[in-house]
């Protein structure tokens, strides 16, 4: 694991037992993502997701893969993850998307879920995402994007507060793409966005589903 991300992740780890409790903040907009995303997998896919977090999504999808790995940067989230009741074919692993035991080509779909706005060295991240697909493989992420104009007065206000937070270890790394900005890193890292949606729509949580070159 990266230095950094190390650094970062005990914050995660701070928070994985809440995290875990908490229900899902917007119920409508989780299930469009699912929606969407299941239509793109198959029963022979094999899928790796980052940033997984408690796991709750990996044990939504897995019945509609063959097999997902299910990583996060945080022991903490991990181990919530693994004391849900699990299912056969979803392996969870405390690991970053860097991490060598994650074999270059190895996957059929990446999955990253409310995890792209959280990390810093994101070209090169999306570059390592890109090896571990083979051509033709999928990469699918929905991640807010607090840089767009207009996130109305709640997230304009948790903007400011947040350099606050960040300065005594309350809230984490956090990136501003635009939609536009987002979209076009990933398709310089050498893919072909073949579908996008928010949901939700304000502020933006923007789903992208985008084709190895
Ligand atoms: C906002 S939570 C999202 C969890 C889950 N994907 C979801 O949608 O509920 C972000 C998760 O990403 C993980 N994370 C943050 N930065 C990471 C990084 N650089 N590498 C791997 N995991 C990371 C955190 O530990 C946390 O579990």
């Amino acid at each position: 694991m990266t230095q950094t991300a190390s650094t970062h992740a005990g914050f995660w780890d701070r928070m994985a037992r809440k995290y875990r409790a908490q229900p899902i903040s917007d119920m409508t907009a989780y299930q469009q993502t699912l929606d969407r995303v299941i239509t793109y997998l198959s029963p022979s896919s094999r899928a790796l997701e980052l940033g997984c977090g408690t796991g709750g999504t990996a044990l939504e999808l897995a019945p509609f893969l063959g097999e997902i790995v299910a990583t996060d940067f945080s022991a903490g989230m991990i181990a919530q993850a693994e004391a849900r009741e699990g299912a056969e074919n979803v392996r969870f692993l405390h690991a970053d998307v860097f991490d060598g035991v994650l074999e270059p080509g190895a996957f059929d779909v990446v999955m990253a879920f409310n995890l792209l706005h959280l990390i810093d060295d994101i070209d090169v991240s999306l570059a390592r995402i890109h090896a571990l697909l083979p051509p033709g493989g999928l990469f699918i992420s929905k991640s807010p994007c607090l840089g767009e104009p207009r996130l109305g007065f709640k997230f304009g206000l948790m903007r400011r507060m947040i350099p606050l937070m960040q300065r005594v270890g309350k809230a984490p790394f956090v990136r501003y793409d635009t939609i536009a900005g987002l979209e076009a890193r990933i398709a310089q890292a050498g893919f072909d966005i073949v579908e996008t949606g928010n949901y939700p729509i304000r502020p933006p949580n923007h789903f992208v589903v985008a084709r190895r070159l």
